[in-house]
């Protein structure tokens, strides 16, 4: 693999722009390579990238290429895809999207790229299900985007709601990036301060809960009713990933990966707290969840399982 911290980014859409944009600002990836069915967008996304350099504070070498740009490539982040419009769920895009991350993830696979997959493409649970599956490797070097942009949403709420900085909102979404997802009330911290403790001693209403919940699941309803698309949260969300990896940090995220037994169950993709570094998912943090709490997660993981019998199998099989 290549020791210059290279990333090929396939889908030089919004998303897979803004990741692209916040990489030439932050700067700690050396190699970024944009792949597109468009491939004159990828060469003006390029060009357009290029000028921004001399004002940068990092190099960073950024080019349109093809598919045997991954064969070197430390990670291959994917948002390619449909993306969801006014009022449709992620779910809906599942049939189209997984078709083209199959023949997304084939190209890939026949460049001999060995490194970590990232993906962002929606509905991402099911996507790096597919991704895993057509791919064969190791289901913790295939990482989905997961519910890293709700706890994010969450901890921004939070923060807001409580009036402190989000750095130090420990609160994580867990389940599906989507509808179904839920928040492990016990486990969220504001500082070493439980969040629950915070509500009882400044007398919030419990209620304001749910409100922030709700806050968080319909955020991408909202912002598409808006502006069309959601991209900077997500953009951002992927940098975060792509540096977990690249600096080999260590950090917990709430990413989507596949259960194996982990918080009782097996066979999907789901977004869960898990510890990132140069090889991936290094590990499962498994909460103690409540009997409500686990009975969220239990019917998220249901409806992912029902849409990999139903929707993904006959297409990846
Ligand atoms: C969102 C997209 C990335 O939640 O699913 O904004």
């Amino acid at each position: 693999m290549n020791s210059k911290r290279k990333v090929v980014l396939v889908g030089a859409g919004f998303v897979g722009m803004s990741m692209a944009y916040s990489l030439l600002n932050q700067g700690g990836v050396e190699e970024l390579v944009l792949i597109d069915v468009n491939k004159d967008k990828t060469i003006g996304e390029e060009m357009d990238l290029s000028d921004g350099l001399p004002y940068s504070p990092h190099k960073m070498s950024i080019k349109a290429g093809d598919y045997a740009d991954c064969k070197d490539a430390n990670i291959v982040v994917i948002t390619a895809g449909l993306a969801q419009k006014p009022g449709q769920s992620r779910l809906e895009l599942a049939v189209a999207n997984a078709k083209i991350m199959k023949s997304i993830t084939e190209s890939v696979m026949e460049s001999g790229f060995k490194g970590i997959f990232i993906i962002a493409s929606n509905p991402v649970d099911l996507m790096s299900y597919v991704v895993a599956e057509v791919s064969g490797m190791p289901k913790s070097r295939v990482i989905g985007s997961g519910t890293v942009l709700d706890t994010a949403r969450l901890r921004y709420l939070i923060a807001e709601y409580l009036e402190v900085s989000s750095k130090n909102v420990h609160a994580y979404i867990l389940g599906e990036h989507g509808d179904s997802s839920l928040v492990p009330w016990e486990h969220c911290y504001v500082g070493c301060k439980k969040m629950i403790d915070i509500m009882k001693d400044n007398n919030h209403p419990m209620e304001d809960l749910k409100k922030i919940h709700d806050g968080v699941w319909q955020a991408a309803y909202k912002i598409i009713e808006k502006k069309k698309a959601t991209y900077y949260g997500i953009g951002m969300a992927l940098n975060r990933l792509v540096k977990a990896v690249l600096n080999d940090e260590n950090a917990i995220l709430t990413v989507s990966t596949y259960q194996n037994g982990e918080y009782g169950q097996e066979g999907m993709y789901i977004g869960v707290p898990a510890i990132i570094n140069k090889n991936g998912v290094k590990e499962i943090l498994e909460l103690k969840l409540n009997e409500e709490d686990q009975a969220k997660f239990n019917h998220s993981c249901e409806i992912m399982k029902q849409n990999i019998e139903n929707e993904i199998k006959p297409i990846i099989e």
